[in-house]
């Protein structure tokens, strides 16, 4: 029985072990000082995340998006202008989110949220809200919070407790309350922070004039059930967008199809197994 256990459980490739094609992509796109402070800390910035131009005209539609749902926020925004295709495939976040939560990993939720002077705090959690603790070895999702503006204290950035990852957990109701040990997450416009899902975080209130204007982008392990579902994205809309828009969005494993297990040919079930242990 060892034996098999064994045999089964070759082949999957630890936390942060990384392969040399995703290693190298790491060190190309300087981000090895992210990837470190993600597993040491739990969170880590990408500085910047895209040029400032890019920047702004994110900014310009998160703004836009968020005013026509008749509020501060919106949702299910892929198909919604192009910006969003090109945030969800911008070569930093895909190398940090295959260091997180392995290959063929999939878009979850993309969600912006518009923030005034006195918006309150939404309360100390893990992203890993729908996995019991104790929270796997294996992150099971990443969320990157793009900054459009500059990200503090004062402007009612994310709070943060480091290190709160290694209890892999949710907090206690009175960890909630006192959040003990958080610090506020800081980086410039047009940066993105980004935090695994078992750290715990909140938001400080806003006590800055204007406006916090963020996009909340979350990838997570194929294995687990995305927030946002875009099977209503045809062919026709795949063909316009990178390759890796189709694993993004579960297209290229064979999880979670109306033809069932064998309906991708035994390439789609190999390939989903293989990418599944990494
Ligand atoms: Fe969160």
């Amino acid at each position: 029985m060892s034996e098999v256990l064994e045999s089964e459980a070759w082949g999957s490739r630890q936390p942060f072990d990384l392969d040399d094609e995703v290693g190298q992509r790491i060190n190309e796109l300087s981000l090895q000082p992210t990837i470190d402070s993600l597993q040491a800390e739990g969170f880590g910035y990408v500085i910047p995340a895209a040029d400032p131009e890019f920047n702004e005209r994110l900014r310009h539609v998160i703004i836009e998006q968020c005013r026509k749902n008749g509020g501060g926020g919106a949702n299910m925004l892929l198909d919604k202008d192009p910006v969003f295709a090109e945030v969800i495939t911008n070569p930093k976040l895909l190398a940090v989110a295959e260091v997180m939560c392995g290959k063929g990993f999939m878009i979850s939720q993309i969600a912006a949220s518009i923030r005034p002077e006195g918006a309150v705090s939404i309360g100390l959690h893990a992203d890993q809200n729908w996995t019991p603790a104790p929270f796997p070895v294996h992150n099971q999702l990443v969320t990157f919070c793009w900054a459009t503006d500059d990200y503090n204290e004062h402007n009612g950035s994310t709070k943060i407790i480091p290190k709160s990852h290694l209890k892999r957990r949710h907090p206690t109701p009175e960890e909630v309350r006192d959040e003990p040990g958080a610090i506020p997450t800081e980086c410039p416009a047009g940066s993105a922070v980004v935090w695994d899902g078992s750290v715990w975080h909140s938001n400080y209130p806003r006590k800055a004039p204007g406006e916090r204007v963020v996009l909340h982008i979350t990838y997570s392990r194929l294995a687990l059930r995305p927030v946002e579902c875009y099977d209503d994205l045809d062919d026709e809309w795949l063909s316009g967008q990178p390759a890796v828009m189709r694993t993004l969005l579960g297209r290229e494993d064979f999880l979670n199809t109306t033809g069932g297990a064998y309906a991708g040919g035994m390439e789609k079930l190999g390939r989903t197994f293989v990418w599944a242990r990494t």
